[in-house]
């Protein structure tokens, strides 16, 4: 979704564009750029297209080089539609000021008629450019001694909704910048410094990084950070973690080098989390003891897309190795009210850690007295701060649009807190873990293993017959329905998916002659089940592609087979996941699709 790079330094707008460059992996639609170079007063520099930063930097051809402050934008549509006029920067009629905006302003209605009232008119369809004539209208009107930060405080002081807005103005030494609800770092390295939508673009430019909180409006300059004086102001401290460039290397998208990633990341996941005897999992981070936590009320998990489905899946673990009830939460749909109380504890499960549902629905779960936890991938990211407590996923940064080892790594970290908290018979819980420790390596000859029949599979899923995903039992219809958003995701095919018992009461309706059933099937005890399910599409012409570890005779009802390697019963989504997301993709490719950044769809997701 949106991204902002701002920087102060000698060639500030060189940053500029490459911190774009590595804001890219989170979706936009358009780029722009704007440069002051000097501190006299001509109106600042701007430069604006649709596409991609590429196309920005051809168009802007050389001319922000130099720049001493500069700002830079990507835009994920939300407020006008995708075009040079709507596209960061707005500037103020005289160009004097300009500014780049990431959120909603939701009472931009009244505020574009109040600014229409004081004579000016908007050039663009977007909430943000409101912000750009109030300012020009504080500055113009304020009282002599007051400052810029007064202006654009008071600016603030007007807008409702969510923002991160970075802006600059004619005879300013530096950059105004403001959040709420929206995300935005500062970073510090040597001579520069720069403010960001997150950490990323900091590697290599920054040593040192301080995070905003909500309400912070700051004015940034080479000599640091200052606020109005009641504001306090974050201290920096060291950038942790590694920079792992966006490049797939022998792999030909990002997609496909993540999938193949899983053996590593998974290991990255269970690395130092299992017992040495083998008998535990050792989840540390909580701030809940297990002893507390068993005692709750209730868990509740809130996650969007991916995330949600591999909280359903995590759920199941909860509810079958432990005592303790628990429940997952579409995020924007969480229902606080009536599932928190201070004998409760909400996870939030994200891989950003900046989805605004997702922290929308934490922040709801504290106001009725939940204790929060996250299980979140990116070191730093807002959720892991306003937690302040939980487990990272350890999958290493994931750059394509579509969600696939973080999804493992989440099925995998929710496992580990089940068993951390479970109270099953010894025995029991050893096979699992013994099991879970050999994971890599089973999901490994799994990648290695997977033979022609993807091709097979991709090539019988066209658009005019929708696929339909089935499982049964929490594990694999939740992997179905994973396999379903990741297919539409990529390849524009509308899927369906369901547990294969809900077929009969509905969508069996839409078989027909060669439809495409995908049926995951694992060798549990939901098997037969499944058997009569894919036996009723079959007799109706599905054409069935059965995802299984089973030699038995259900793999006479299928059309092609998706062979996964055996596992115990309680791991069949690592197994199951592969051949989905593998499938996924061929059919992504087959369509022409851009599969790592597949069209309306950005990897950050900060607007409600
Ligand atoms: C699908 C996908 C999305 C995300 C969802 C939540 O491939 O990536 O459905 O899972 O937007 O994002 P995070 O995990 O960042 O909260």
């Amino acid at each position: 979704m949106c991204g902002i790079y701002g920087c102060i330094s000698e060639n500030a707008s060189v940053q500029v564009l490459e911190g774009l460059r590595k804001l890219e992996y989170r979706g936009y639609d358009s780029a722009g750029l704007a440069a002051i170079f000097s501190d006299n007063n001509d109106p600042i520099e701007t430069e604006r297209t649709t596409g991609y930063v590429s196309d920005l930097v051809l168009k802007a051809n050389g001319r922000f080089d130099g720049a001493k402050i500069s700002i830079g934008h990507t835009r994920w549509a939300t407020h006008g539609g995708v075009t040079d006029h709507n596209a960061h920067p707005h500037s103020s009629e005289d160009g004097k000021i300009t500014l780049v905006h990431n959120g909603i302003i939701e009472n931009s209605a009244n505020l574009s008629n109040k600014i229409s009232k004081l004579g000016y008119a908007l050039s663009s369809e977007t909430d943000t450019e409101v912000i750009v004539h109030l300012l020009d209208h504080e500055l113009k009107t304020q009282s002599d001694g007051k400052s810029h930060l007064d202006a654009f405080c008071n600016v603030i002081s007007q807008l409702e909704g969510s923002w991160a807005i970075a802006a600059m103005a004619t005879g300013l030494d530096g950059i105004l910048i403001s959040r709420k609800g929206a995300p935005l770092v500062i970073g510090r390295g040597q001579g520069n410094i720069s403010v960001s939508s997150d950490v990323q673009p900091f590697y290599g430019a920054c040593s040192e990084v301080a995070y905003m909180k909500d309400g912070d409006n700051f004015l940034l300059t080479s000599s640091g950070i200052s606020s109005q004086i009641d504001l306090e102001i974050p201290e920096f401290e060291v950038l942790e973690g590694i920079y792992d460039e966006e490049d797939p290397g022998n792999f030909p998208h990002m997609m496909l080098k993540e999938i193949h990633d899983q053996p590593t990341s998974l290991s990255n996941a269970l690395s130092g989390r299992i017992s040495s005897d083998g008998l535990g999992a050792e989840l540390s981070g909580l701030e809940l003891s297990i002893e507390q936590i068993m005692k709750l009320d209730r868990i509740n998990l809130v996650a969007c897309g991916t995330a949600y489905y591999a909280s359903e899946i995590i759920c199941s673990y909860i509810r079958r190795l432990t005592q303790v009830r628990a429940e997952a939460f579409i995020a924007s749909e969480f229902p606080a009210k009536s599932v928190c109380s201070p004998n409760t504890l909400t996870i939030g499960v994200s891989q950003s850690g900046e989805t605004k549902d997702t922290l929308d629905a934490l922040f709801k779960a504290k106001k009725f007295g939940s204790h929060i936890s996250s299980f979140c991938n990116v070191i730093g990211s807002t959720m892991s701060r306003l937690t302040g407590n939980g487990a990272y996923l350890h999958a290493g940064p994931e750059y394509a649009v579509a969600s696939t080892k973080v999804f493992t790594n989440m099925v995998a970290v929710g496992l580990l807190f089940a068993l951390t908290i479970s109270d099953i018979k010894q025995s029991e819980k050893k096979k699992i873990i013994h099991e879970l420790r050999k994971l890599p390596n089973i999901i490994s000859s799994q990648l290695i293993d997977m033979d022609d029949s993807i091709s097979d599979a991709a090539e019988m899923i066209n658009s005019s017959e929708p696929p339909i995903f089935i499982g049964r039992g929490a594990l694999s219809s939740f992997t179905a329905k994973e396999g379903a958003l990741k297919m539409m995701e990529i390849s524009y095919i509308p899927c369906l998916a369901l547990p294969g018992g809900e077929l009969k009461h509905g969508p069996i309706a839409l078989i027909s002659d060669g439809s495409p059933v995908i049926a995951i099937a694992p060798s549990d005890s939901h098997l037969s089940m499944m058997e009569s399910s894919i036996r009723e599409c079959k007799s109706r012409g599905a054409k069935i592609i059965l995802v299984t570890d089973n030699e038995g005779p259900i793999s006479d009802l299928a059309d092609i087979i998706l062979q996964t390697n055996h596992t115990h019963p309680e791991l069949s989504p690592f197994v199951n996941a592969i051949p989905i997301q593998l499938l996924a993709y061929q059919v992504g490719i087959r369509n022409g699709v851009n599969v790592d950044r597949p069209r309306n769809l950005a990897k950050s997701v900060t607007v409600v």
